[in-house]
């Protein structure tokens, strides 16, 4: 059933007061009635309020300031002005201060009742308005909570999503971190080089300090802002700040904020109960993100225990899946790869040798050449890997690398013979990044050829062996220095190699 709307009517004269209740008293309205603009004032401060019938004029008070101070509390009340002496000016005024209609005594009660029903039935239209858009806000929210969406997107997502549905120009969300005890900013919107929303909140911020402190929604106007920020770090660009916090399982996890730089347009409490519905939203679709980032985490520590254990067993690959992590996210980037395929990049390093596990230890550790019915076994180490990871649905991006990361540009490598466009560009990234850093590392059989000798075997199996697309990327990167190299130093072996012999690397 829909709610009955609050009416409250206020005018200096009783009898005015009155005629009014009595003549809205055979419709479906709660009317409350006041003479006095002190109780008005506590009416409006205290109580749910759909439409406020003020005269212009009360005694020593002006309808306008109780006009003002309600739109501030109440988003979408409407508001009549009644007047005995009307002016331009005056009606110009109230209008602009956003009042919705101005009524003109004497006024019939026909007149007022029309005023009334069209006041709250465009009040409805824009509930539902809000409504509908809240939906299309929480429904954006769910539907990346419900994918396997990265965390920091996700992050943006809100943020976006908040500032466009309260039309701020400035945001952030602060999140507690476990470690520091502290909240972060971990993500900004609209942050411009004059205002940026971490100044704001930055640690030991007396704002933050006030909204966890509170434990409460609030809305902060230019005067509450400056006074918190005190007279160092006073910006007058900051004039509205809507914060709530975000709740989880009982407790404050982080803070979503929404700025405003315009006087003109403040935020309103009225605004809260909606900032609170995406808040709420917000908040499990971070803790869900966090549960599943930590999840990847925990099973991509055991994977890389377990990708250890490969290398544990034959000591001279030691430090290599890592090079060979960085080199490729190095590429990667270079590449122009997006921020979101780094993981992938990551895990793909990590994995591509995996398969290695499945190979005995009497063909990996063999002091020497292998026979070509032990050769057949190490080439299976691409497919092998494929069998330890396909059952894991969030590993899949990491396929490619592991399977591809011995095929030849020219067709001739294994384990499927593709050639040119036909191997995934992972597999022909991880083919450069794995031979140079097989090229470059000690060696059973021999010392490392160095980096020089490692690039130049590289440039001269462009077209061959490899892509020359993604050779033409590390010959650039290494000729600019951009390469850290003490990343491509890390866990080289420390003992000297003599005699033994490998085959794959
Ligand atoms: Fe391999
Ligand atoms: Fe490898």
């Amino acid at each position: 059933m829909a709610k009955v709307p609050n009416i409250l009517v206020v005018d200096d004269e009783e009898c005015i007061c009155d005629i009014i209740k009595e003549s809205l008293s055979d419709l479906d309205y709660n009317v409350q009635v006041t003479h006095n603009p002190e109780d008005a004032l506590k009416i409006i401060e205290n109580q749910p309020l759909d439409f406020l019938l003020t005269d212009l004029i009360l005694g020593d008070k002006s309808g306008m300031e109780l006009l003002n101070r309600a739109l501030e509390l109440h988003q979408d009340l409407v508001v009549v002005l009644m007047t005995g002496q009307p002016t331009i000016e005056n009606a110009v005024s109230v209008l602009k201060l956003g009042a919705y209609d101005y009524l003109v005594k004497p006024f019939s009660i026909e007149r007022l009742k029309a005023i009334i029903r069209r006041g709250l039935e465009r009040q409805q239209l824009y509930r539902e308005n809000v409504h509908l858009r809240e939906m299309v806000s929480l429904y954006e929210i769910s539907k990346a909570m419900g994918s396997t969406i990265e965390f920091n997107s996700l992050l943006n997502l809100i943020l976006n999503t908040a500032a466009r549905e309260f039309d701020a120009n400035l945001g952030s969300i602060l999140l507690w971190d476990e470690k520091t005890k502290s909240l972060r900013v971990e993500a900004t919107f609209g942050a411009t080089e004059k205002i940026q929303p971490k100044d704001l909140f930055c640690q030991d911020s007396p704002i933050v300090k006030s909204i966890i402190q509170e434990g409460q929604p609030q809305v902060l106007d230019e005067a509450n802002i400056q006074n918190l920020l005190g007279q160092e770090k006073r910006n007058e660009l900051f004039k509205s700040i809507i914060s709530h916090p975000l709740m989880a399982k009982g407790k404050v996890v982080g803070v979503l904020s929404l700025i405003r730089s315009q006087k003109s347009h403040p935020f309103t409490k009225g605004q809260l109960q909606s900032l609170s519905i995406i808040a709420g939203e917000a908040a499990s679709a971070i803790e869900n993100s966090r549960l599943y980032e930590n999840l990847k985490d925990s099973y991509l520590e055991t994977l890389t225990a377990l990708a250890n254990a490969v290398e544990a067993r034959d000591a001279y690959t030691r430090g290599h899946t890592e090079r060979v992590w960085y080199l490729a996210q190095f590429l990667a980037n270079q590449m122009g790869w997006g921020e979101e395929k780094m993981w992938e990049v990551k895990m793909g390093g990590i994995l591509h040798d995996i398969g290695k596990i499945g190979v005995p230890d009497a063909i990996l550790n063999k002091p020497g050449k292998l026979t070509p019915e032990e050769f057949k076994i190490m080439k299976l180490h691409p497919q092998q890997g494929i069998k330890i990871l396909e059952g894991i649905s969030f590993l899949s991006p990491a396929l490619p690398y592991v399977l591809y990361h011995h095929e030849r540009y020219d067709g001739s490598g294994y384990p499927e013979g593709l050639g040119k466009q036909d191997i995934p560009i992972q597999g022909r990234l991880m083919a450069v990044v794995d031979t140079f850093d097989a090229i470059s590392s000690d060696r059973p059989y021999r010392k490392s050829k160095g980096f020089t000798e490692a690039l130049k075997e590289i440039k001269d199996n462009s077209q061959t062996q490899f892509d020359p697309s993604v050779v033409e990327v590390l010959v650039e990167a290494w000729n600019n220095g951009k390469i850290d190299m003490q990343k491509l130093e890390i866990q080289t072996p420390k003992e000297p190699f003599t005699s033994v012999v490998k085959n794959v690397t």
